[in-house]
C-alpha cells in the first residue's frame, strides 16, 4: 500500500511561528507530529509515503532524507486540500489498491486509525475508508461532514459528504477527521474539480463524486482526533498525548 501525506498547508492560523517551522514539525515529546503519521502509516502498511511539501517547507525534506520509503512532491500554490493530493496523481498513477491519505496537521490517539481503518477496508472487499469522529452540533461548519446509511452496521456506508456545511445544512454531526483510504479514481476527479468551499479545491468535493462511483465507508474512532494546527488545538494535544510533563 502506498501513502500521501499533505503538508503544504500555508498554517496560517499558527503564525508567526509557521513563517519559518511548519505546523506538521512541531513536536510532540522529542517527535516532529509528522514522524508520529509517518508511524502510523508504515504500521498500516504503507511500503512507501509521499509527503507533499511546499517550497518554504524543506525543513521536513531534510528532517526525512535518510528514509527510503518517502519521497516528496511539491505543491507551488496553496489552492486547497484537494490540489495539494493531487499534486501527487502521478506517483499514483498504477495504483489500484486504496491509497492511504493522513493529513500532516492531524493525530489520532486512543486507536491505531489508519490500521484499523485498512482492516475495516480488507473485510469489506478493497471499499473505501473515511475516519469519523463525532462532533458538537455548533462545530460542524468547520469540518467535512458526512451521512451515513440508516444500517446498524459497525462498517456504515456513507451516502453524502458536504466540506463546512452550515448547522441548518449539515447532514449529521459525523466529522471527517484527518485519515481517508480512497480508491485512486479520486485522482481523475481531482483533475476536473472545479473550486468549492473557500475558493479552494476542496478533496471533500471530489470524495462527494467518487461516492456515485465506490463504495466508501464510515470507521468511528474509538480515540480521538487532534488538530495541530493552531496554537490551543497544539497545546490540548500535548496535555491530552500526555508528553508535556
Ligand atoms: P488546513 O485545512 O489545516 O489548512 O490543512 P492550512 O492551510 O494548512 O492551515 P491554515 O488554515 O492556513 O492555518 C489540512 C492539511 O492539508 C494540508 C496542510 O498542510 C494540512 O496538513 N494542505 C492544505 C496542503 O497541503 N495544501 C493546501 O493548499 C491546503
Amino acid at each position: 500500500m502506498k501513502a500521501l501525506i499533505p503538508a503544504a498547508g500555508l498554517g496560517s492560523r499558527f503564525l508567526p511561528v509557521t513563517r519559518v517551522i511548519p505546523k506538521e514539525m512541531l513536536p510532540i515529546g522529542a517527535k516532529p507530529a509528522l514522524e508520529l503519521i509517518v508511524e502510523e502509516a508504515k504500521a498500516a502498511g504503507a511500503e512507501e509515503i509521499v509527503i507533499v511539501i511546499s517550497p518554504g517547507k524543506e525543513l521536513i525534506r531534510e528532517y526525512f532524507k535518510d528514509d527510503p520509503s518517502i519521497s516528496f512532491e511539491l505543491q507551488t500554490e496553496q489552492k486547497g486540500l484537494g490540489h495539494a493530493v493531487f499534486c501527487a496523481a502521478e506517483r499514483f498513477r498504477d495504483e489500484k489498491e486504496c491509497v492511504l491519505v493522513l493529513l500532516g496537521d492531524a493525530l489520532v490517539s486512543g486507536c491505531q486509525a489508519s490500521s484499523e481503518m485498512v482492516a475495516m477496508s480488507k473485510a469489506n472487499n478493497g471499499a473505501g475508508v473515511i475516519g469519523l469522529e463525532r462532533v458538537p452540533e455548533e462545530m460542524v461548519s468547520r469540518y467535512g461532514i458526512v451521512k451515513l446509511d440508516d444500517s446498524d452496521s459497525k462498517a456504515p456506508q456513507i451516502t453524502d459528504i458536504v466540506e463546512k456545511p452550515s448547522v441548518e445544512e449539515a447532514p449529521s454531526d459525523m466529522a471527517v477527521a484527518g485519515r481517508y483510504l480512497l480508491d485512486p479514481q479520486i485522482f481523475k476527479l481531482l483533475a476536473d474539480q472545479k473550486t468549492g468551499y473557500g475558493g479552494e479545491i476542496q478533496l471533500t468535493d471530489a470524495i462527494r463524486r467518487l461516492l456515485e462511483k465506490k463504495k466508501v465507508l464510515g470507521y468511528v474512532y474509538p480515540g480521538k482526533r487532534h488538530d495541530i494546527g493552531n496554537p490551543k488545538g497544539y497545546f490540548k494535544t500535548l496535555e491530552a498525548m500526555n508528553v508535556n510533563g
